[in-house]
């Protein structure tokens, strides 16, 4: 597969991000399973793997720990500190926790949760309005020192933030929602990202499964984070249908499948944008890295476009109180 570069760190132009195997999107298979999974995915070429701290708690970094450890020299894993975890129980406390001494620790903890002794990539998962970000990149500048930390990440953060950020510590990636459906970054974050040299991480590249026209409200199960997002009740995603058949008709000229637009259309922005998907199945990793193969040229994209200004997307992108945590 081709590169692309996250500042100076070089990683597969399509990444896989493993949040679904904590049961996110329902019941994850097997562990066995997942393994297996994780594992094709690099076989397949995927060198770019994404897990947090928050995912379980502890258990997914646990997971891709375990399973990239015959292959840990050839994959980049990026995971994220930033919530307040309890780091004796793993317990979720309200609201966020971005202390210094909480990150060196919590930090350490990555490291043996995934069986190895550097993270490539340290994200804080959401700006903490308690803690200074120039103290955040401080503490992750010290862990860069000791050889604990490869680069620096910030997920959902504001402008501002990440150049206040990066005087202190160059950032690698931003890591924010970006897709045919939610485009905020678009106006201040991507051109700074441009500007700043950093790398920029789509997350739910494929919204949440919406964009791959295979998401219904029958599909959404038990334990679905979904099921509490206002762009997945019944009636928004009527509504929002109209994105869906805009890319399933460019799907069906490219012969090609929706998921695969939807992460073409995204590579096609920027030279510098890696989205990371999600899937618990091997043979949806094989069809969403073929979105590589798939060009969409000018005309396509104006058209794209064109036809996007015409459709409103219904429901926010997350739950109010989740939303109120991005872009600060
Ligand atoms: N920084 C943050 O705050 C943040 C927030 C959310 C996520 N993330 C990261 O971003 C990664 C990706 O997010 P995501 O999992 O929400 O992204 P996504 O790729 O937009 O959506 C995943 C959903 O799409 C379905 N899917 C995937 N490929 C498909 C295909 N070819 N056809 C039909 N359905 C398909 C999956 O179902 P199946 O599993 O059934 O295939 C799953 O329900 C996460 O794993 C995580 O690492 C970060």
């Amino acid at each position: 597969m081709k590169t692309r570069t996250l500042g100076t760190l070089t990683v597969s132009e399509l990444g896989f991000g493993t949040m679904s195997f904590a049961d996110m999107y329902g019941a994850a298979p097997d562990h066995a399973e997942n393994i297996r999974t994780i594992r094709g995915a690099h076989d397949l070429g995927v060198t770019l793997f994404d897990t947090a701290e928050a995912y379980g708690p502890w258990a997914n970094e646990e997971l891709v720990g375990e399973a990239l450890a015959p292959v840990r020299d050839e994959v980049v894993i990026a995971t994220k500190f930033g919530w307040n975890i309890d780091p004796d129980t793993g317990e979720r406390r309200p609201g966020l926790n971005s202390r210094p001494e909480h990150i060196a620790r919590v930090a350490d903890a990555m490291l043996k949760r995934l069986g190895t002794d550097h993270i490539d990539l340290l994200y804080q998962h959401r700006v903490d309005p308690d803690v200074p970000i120039e103290d955040v990149a401080g503490a992750v500048k010290e862990l860069i020192a000791a050889g604990k930390v490869g680069h620096f990440g910030l997920s959902e953060a504001g402008a501002e933030t990440i150049r206040r950020a990066h005087a202190v510590q160059p950032v690698a990636a931003i890591q924010s929602e970006y897709s045919l459906w939610t485009r905020d970054p678009e106006p201040e974050v991507l051109p700074l990202c441009e500007e700043l040299g950093i790398g920029f991480v789509p997350w739910s590249p494929l919204g949440a499964g919406f964009l791959t026209g295979k998401v219904s409200a029958e599909t959404i199960g038990t334990g679905d984070f979904r099921a509490a997002s206002p762009r997945f009740q019944p009636a928004a995603m009527e509504a929002n249908q109209r994105v869906v058949d805009l890319i399933k008709a460019i799907a069906a000229e490219k012969s090609a499948t929706a998921a695969q637009v939807a992460l073409a259309w995204l590579l096609a922005r920027k030279p510098f944008i890696v989205p990371i998907f999600g899937t618990r199945r091997l043979a949806r990793v094989e069809e969403n890295l073929g979105a590589a193969d798939v060009t969409l040229a000018a005309d396509d994209l104006a058209r794209i476009e064109t036809a996007l200004q015409t459709i409103t997307i219904e429901g926010a992108r997350l739950p109010e109180a989740v939303l109120q945590l991005s872009y600060r």
